[in-house]
């Protein structure tokens, strides 16, 4: 088990490289050596705190129910459930896909429905089938980190549009559209995510939505619309999804014209399934299809043969086992999300703000001053989350934000990595300077000599009780046979 991590952890040195260069396709030039990599590497460590990734939390899935149902396709399915499937995905898979989206009164055709591996798929076919060099997307800013490698991967020209508590802006995106047509530039598609967005937390307004498929309709403009979270809502009122929005416009027997829409069992049920799903106008579908052929035939038929099981378990009332799992899901992060507000509010309540989501499992924080939040993560010991740059394709913007995951952690570990990032940024010196008399010293790594070593000690004093954990291992290069 430790081999395989140390293998993954393993960079090709730069004479490794030397070798293999001139065999590169261009498109790897662009690709990017993520934040998220190093971040993944870490947060495999015991010892971390792990506000990073997307994860829900699955030790929350009834063990007896999984083992239930994974006999059950063991005894009913055998043959189906270890052969290849159909491309589009299994009948039975898109019946459950059907009845997820009919949760958020979307109701979609199931021959428009393709079953992908996890909704990561989704966004590198959209890119495979609609991408040249050079092409345009138009995407949030920020937005999510898994797309920006997809979107490099394909050399397109991102042009990312700055959120706000509302969502996309969209007469900021009215302006980029009208900037691009004085160039003669059509965007392949506006990339969106409208509910609780990652990283962002923020959801599109009602108002913004409906402008926003009038835009794409008046223009001819394909949306993506990424929604795992839509079912995860802690208060409010659901929205329509853009996909019935412009499916009511389209009067065309219920289906979208326009909106390309992106689901996935990942954040309702599980990730280690791989099942997510696109529902597109046909003639996109077909290319999707294809370009799914190219890429994996299929995607699993035991994963898709469990989710059809799990969909048709019921309760003693005839109610859903799924349904009140994501009831159960939704009560037990709210709870997660309320505590992470709290410890951001007592650990970094003067020097940071972050937003405040009313669903889906991120918080979006920014950093007072010019605190590098990528610098941070690497002096940061104990504690993983995403550096905001992570979310920008130029790999510069978002510096000062971070995304933190409150979903995937116990109360107590969600309090105690804000509390460790706090330690990591330094000590609040507005406070200790109107203790101490002395003025602002800036954080633990640049004030005035003689100011941080009254800081250093106060804060050594204050943290006399946290554990002190190992830093990072640095990559050291290792000889053949330890590979
Ligand atoms: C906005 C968004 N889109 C797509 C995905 C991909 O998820 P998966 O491939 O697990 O379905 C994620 C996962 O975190 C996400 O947050």
């Amino acid at each position: 088990m430790r081999g395989q991590d140390d293998r993954r952890r393993a960079r090709p040195a730069a004479h490794e490289l030397a070798r293999y260069e001139a065999l590169f396709a261009a498109r790897t030039r662009g690709m990017k050596s993520s934040a998220m990599r190093e971040m993944m590497a870490l947060t495999e460590r015991p010892d971390v705190i792990s506000l990073a990734g997307g994860l829900p939390d699955t030790s929350t899935f009834p063990a007896e129910l999984y083992a239930k149902l994974m006999a059950q396709v063991a005894a009913e399915s055998t043959a189906r459930a270890l052969q290849y499937g159909p491309t589009e995905g299994m009948s039975a898979t898109v019946e459950c896909i059907v009845e997820a989206m009919a949760q958020e009164q979307t109701f979609v055709d199931p021959s428009e429905v393709i079953v992908t591996t996890g909704g990561q798929q989704v966004i590198d076919l959209v890119c495979k089938a609609l991408i040249d060099p050079g092409d345009v997307i138009v995407a949030e800013a920020p937005t999510y980190p898994g797309a920006v490698p997809t979107f490099t991967a394909y050399q397109a020209d991102v042009m990312q549009i700055e959120i706000d508590a509302d969502g996309m802006p969209i007469d900021a995106l009215e302006e980029t559209l009208d900037r691009l047509q004085e160039q003669g530039r059509r965007p392949k598609f506006i990339y969106t995510i409208p509910n609780f967005q990652n990283p962002g937390g923020v959801t599109m307004s009602l108002a913004r939505r409906r402008r926003l498929v009038e835009v794409a309709r008046e223009r001819e403009l394909l949306v993506l619309e990424d929604n795992p979270y839509g079912l995860l809502r802690y208060e409010g009122e659901p929205l329509p999804t853009l996909y019935s929005l412009d499916a009511q416009a389209a009067a065309r027997g219920g289906a979208a014209d326009l909106v390309i829409y992106l689901g996935t069992f990942s954040k309702i049920l599980s990730p280690g399934l791989r099942l997510g799903w696109a529902v597109a106008p046909r003639p996109v579908l077909e290319k999707l299809n294809l370009g799914k052929q190219g890429a994996d035939l299929c995607s699993s038929s035991v994963t898709q043969t469990f989710v059809a099981a799990y969909f048709a378990e019921r309760d003693a009332h005839g109610q859903p086992a799924w349904l009140q799992y994501v009831e159960r899901l939704r009560d037990l992060y709210r709870e997660r999300r309320d505590t992470m507000l709290e410890a951001l509010q007592e650990h970094l309540g003067e020097r940071a703000s972050w937003t405040n989501p009313a669903g889906g499992l991120f918080v979006w924080a920014t950093l007072d001053g010019d605190v590098d939040t990528t610098d941070l993560l690497a002096r940061s010991q104990g504690v993983a989350f995403v550096p905001g740059r992570a979310a920008y394709v130029d790999g510069r913007s978002g510096s000062s934000s971070m995304r933190l995951n409150f979903a995937g952690l116990p109360e107590q570990d969600i309090r105690e990595g804000v509390r460790r990032i706090a330690r990591a940024i330094g000590p609040d010196t507005s406070l200790l300077g109107a203790l101490t008399g002395q003025a602002r010293a800036g954080t633990a790594d640049s004030g005035a000599a003689g100011g941080k070593q009254d800081v250093q000690a106060v804060l050594d004093a204050e943290l006399a009780d946290v554990i002190e954990l190992p830093r990072r291992e640095q990559q050291t290069p290792r000889r053949r046979q330890d590979r």
